[in-house]
Formats: C-alpha cells, sequence, structure tokens
C-alpha cells in the first residue's frame, strides 16, 4: 500500500513537473506582451526600434549628382539611380516611406551628426576617418578609382603619366584623397577640387584638367554616354572600395535592422535584380 502511495505520489510529481515545464514560456510574460496592452493585429509589423527624424519615414541624405548611383532624371525630374533604388526597398522593407535629401557632399557627414536626415546613401566609401563620425553599414557595393581622362589625350595610361597634370576631384572624396597620395608618393600633379563631380567632369571637357580620379562606374558611364569626350583608364594601384549606408552613432538599432534588411535583399535576389538593372549581369 505504501509503494503505491509513493508510487502516486511520484507519478503526480512528475505530471505536475511536465506540467509546469511546459507551461513556463506561456506562464512568463514578455515585457512586450505586458507593454503593449493593443494586442489587436496593427497595420505596420515593425515594433519601433530605432529613432527617426520624421515618424514613419526613412529620411536619406545624398548627393544626387552622381549617375548611376543618384541623379535626377531629366525626363520625370524624379531621383533615379542605384541607391535611389536600393534605399527605396530598404525603407519598404522597414516598413517606412522613404525621402531623399539632396544635399552637398561637403558637410554630407555633418548634416548626419546634426540629425537632418536619418541615413547617408550616396555611393560613399566606408573609410577608416569617416567611421570615427558616422556608423557604416555592411558594404552594399565594390567600388574602386580610375582615372577619367579626355578621349583625344592619349599620353595617359597609368598614374605614372598623371605627372606634370592638372587632375580634377569631387572634393572631399576618396578620389581626391587618392590624388593627394599620389603626390606623396612623388608624382607630381596638380589637383583642383570641385563641389561637385560634374564640374570635375566638364573640367576634363573645357580642356581645365587633363583628367579627374573618380569612381570607376561613375567613370565608365561618363565615357560610355560620351565616348568622344571620355576614356577611362585603369590602374592596379588604386585598391578596391566599399560603399556603405551610413547610420549615426547614436542609432545602433536602424544600423542593425539596415543590415539585416539588405541581408535579405541580397539573399532573395532583390539586390541582384536592382544591381542588373544598372549594371547589367555581373
Ligand atoms: N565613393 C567616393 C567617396 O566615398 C565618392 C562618393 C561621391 N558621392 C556622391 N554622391 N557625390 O568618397
Amino acid at each position: 500500500m505504501k509503494k503505491v502511495m509513493v508510487a502516486i505520489v511520484l507519478i503526480l510529481a512528475l505530471a505536475f513537473l511536465g506540467c509546469a515545464q511546459q507551461e513556463q514560456p506561456k506562464a512568463t510574460p514578455t515585457p512586450a506582451a505586458t507593454q503593449t496592452p493593443a494586442a489587436t493585429p496593427t497595420p505596420t509589423p515593425t515594433p519601433k526600434k530605432f529613432d527617426l527624424v520624421t515618424e514613419g519615414t526613412l529620411t536619406v541624405g545624398s548627393d544626387i549628382a552622381y549617375p548611376p548611383f543618384e541623379y535626377t532624371d531629366e525626363k520625370t525630374g524624379k531621383y533615379a539611380g542605384f541607391d535611389i533604388d536600393l534605399m527605396t526597398e530598404v525603407a519598404k522593407r522597414l516598413g517606412l516611406q522613404v525621402k531623399f535629401v539632396n544635399t552637398a557632399w561637403d558637410g554630407i557627414i555633418p548634416g548626419l551628426m546634426a540629425k537632418k536626415y536619418d541615413v547617408i546613401c550616396s555611393a560613399m566609401t566606408i573609410t577608416e576617418e569617416r567611421a570615427k563620425q558616422v556608423d557604416f553599414s555592411n558594404s552594399y557595393f565594390e567600388a574602386k578609382q580610375v582615372i577619367l581622362t579626355s578621349a583625344k589625350d592619349t599620353s595617359i595610361k597609368g598614374v605614372k603619366d598623371l605627372d606634370g597634370k592638372t587632375v580634377a576631384v569631387q572634393q572631399g572624396t576618396t578620389g581626391d584623397f587618392a590624388a593627394q597620395k599620389l603626390v606623396e608618393k612623388g608624382i607630381n600633379l596638380k589637383i583642383i577640387r570641385f563641389e561637385g563631380t560634374p564640374e570635375a567632369l566638364l573640367a576634363i571637357q573645357k580642356g581645365d584638367a587633363d583628367a579627374a580620379i573618380i569612381d570607376n562606374f561613375v567613370a565608365y558611364l561618363a565615357a560610355k554616354k560620351d565616348p568622344e569626350t571620355y576614356r577611362v583608364v585603369e590602374d592596379p594601384e588604386f585598391p578596391p572600395e566599399y560603399y556603405g549606408i551610413a547610420v549615426h552613432k547614436d542609432n545602433k538599432g536602424l544600423l542593425n535592422a539596415i543590415n539585416e534588411v539588405l541581408e535579405e535583399m541580397k539573399k532573395d535576389g532583390t539586390y541582384d535584380k536592382i544591381y542588373e538593372k544598372w549594371f547589367g549581369k555581373g
């Protein structure tokens, strides 16, 4: 009889334990459940995990004069380009509207730090120096510098031939830094700096500059559109660069959300679709 009792007690105890274990996850209310009384489904599934300059909108700072990454489509008057499509999709996946703020390159990082926009997407190369001021997403694009020169000028075949030449750059870009490096290496070139890349390209056309140092895909497009004017010269001297989306250092939540979405877009083929639209099959 005693044995039976013990057995029953044991069985009950085990059963209780089993139940307790099963019920445990449900029994502990998650903080989210208690803090969100509205258990009713809301249309936007994304809970607020980050700060935004304007609620419900991803505000993107960009120097929109950099085709094919960001430019104004002359026919439609609308912003277009690889970065524009990329950020439009990123915002959509975050459950946000997108708004682009056309910003001069010089001052684009201070603008982010002053919270004029939530992110910078502007074909911006991730550099150590910039990363001291802003956070960068995982890279979304690989690029490098090239020399863009006049189609008529056949004398420039590589960086060494820039000796004695005038080189146009957009001020504060990696093209500017690359030109400075060449000077430090003893290539005696004269740098002329412009606020925007279109002005630097114009300087070649007008004969004010012999060449420009500029991101490769921007140069490829210029030479493709206007082969009578421009020619691209590549040099292994220029290392690969990686574009990133810059986010305010206080906004890790947004940074993580962007990285997640970028990863998703790479996995499900959306990134490749956007890439192919602008650059063809890689
Ligand atoms: N990739 C270069 C840099 O980060 C040039 C970017 C210029 N972008 C622009 N939209 N103008 O310095």
